[in-house]
């Protein structure tokens, strides 16, 4: 028998997994310790399979799954399934730097040694799955963001604001099965500063619906959306895989004058309009 255990950052998702698997969800209990260290614990699981299921949104949503993962294994689970519906450093895949460290890597030999198999969705690049132990598996998700899109899109054009996501852009064209895909091409100059150049796609009047895997600030997004804005675009929807919208991001792609923004629950937000779980379900 199977149960869900659910971090406490990723509990909709986790329920949503739950039904469509029709296993159940154990009960998770918390405490924090006078001097700041958390707690996280299973009291009444007693199975032989847990699929924890954690998005790795923060320090501590990190140790709450390596806790989850120790409690289960010392509650008799054989098998342990980690599912990260957001891989939290993932973005940090290399040492930018002389003497910094590969984050992503670090983070995933934490993640594994508490696991049997790792299932990640998205991830900012698929080759961070090589950073587990055991089997890593990306799972693709963004075909769902096509769902929440209006059907009457005017002669729409689905764009990556970089190169990196011209895939997903690909993917949500196809899934809403109508349109036109290119990209911008971007420059990072800082964590919240970055040039975007344009292609020379022709958006006058047109709707567009930009895709990216993560909108983390949202300055990347904003940007996209300003050139978009000066050449007379139609309707701007942003979609994303991830939606982290730190900071004041809401605020900036709502100033940038997009008509809305849809994500997944891979980040339990206000733009999580569709569910990762059917994606989930048919990989356990
Ligand atoms: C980076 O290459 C990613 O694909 C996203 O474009 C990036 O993480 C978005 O970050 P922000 O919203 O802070 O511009």
């Amino acid at each position: 028998m199977t149960t869900i255990v659910s971090g406490s950052a990723s509990q909709t998702l986790a329920a949503a997994l739950a039904r469509e698997l029709e296993k159940p969800l154990a009960t998770v209990e918390y405490d924090r310790f006078p001097d700041g260290e958390l707690l996280a614990g299973v009291p009444d699981f007693d199975d032989d399979r847990a699929i924890v299921v954690a998005s790795t949104v923060s320090s501590d949503a990190h140790l709450e799954l390596l806790q989850l993962q120790d409690a289960v294994r010392e509650a008799g689970a054989e098998e342990v399934v980690t599912v990260l519906p957001y891989m939290g450093y993932g973005r940090q895949d290399a040492a930018f730097e002389a003497g910094h460290p590969v984050s992503a890597r670090a983070v995933a030999r934490a993640v594994s040694t508490g696991t049997d198999r790792v299932l990640t969705v998205n991830p900012h690049e698929k080759a961070v799955c090589e950073f587990f132990e055991p089997t890593a598996t990306p799972v693709d998700a963004a075909g769902r963001l096509a769902e929440p899109l209006p059907a009457d899109l005017e002669d729409p054009v689905f764009l990556s604001p970089d190169a990196g996501a011209i895939d997903l852009a690909e993917t949500v064209r196809d899934a809403y099965g109508d349109g036109e895909t290119d990209y911008f091409e971007k420059t990072r100059h800082s964590g919240t500063e970055v040039e975007i150049t344009p292609s020379d796609v022709d958006v006058a009047g047109r709707d567009v619906v930009v895709t990216d895997d993560i909108i983390a600030t949202g300055s990347t997004m904003s940007e996209a959306v300003g050139v978009l804005r000066n050449r007379g675009v139609g309707r701007v929807f942003v979609t994303c895989v991830h939606p982290l919208l730190a900071r004041n991001a809401v605020t900036k792609l709502s100033r940038a004058g997009v008509e809305a923004i849809y994500g997944t629950d891979t980040i339990e937000r206000g733009a999580s309009a569709v569910s990762v779980a059917p994606a989930l379900a048919a990989e356990l």
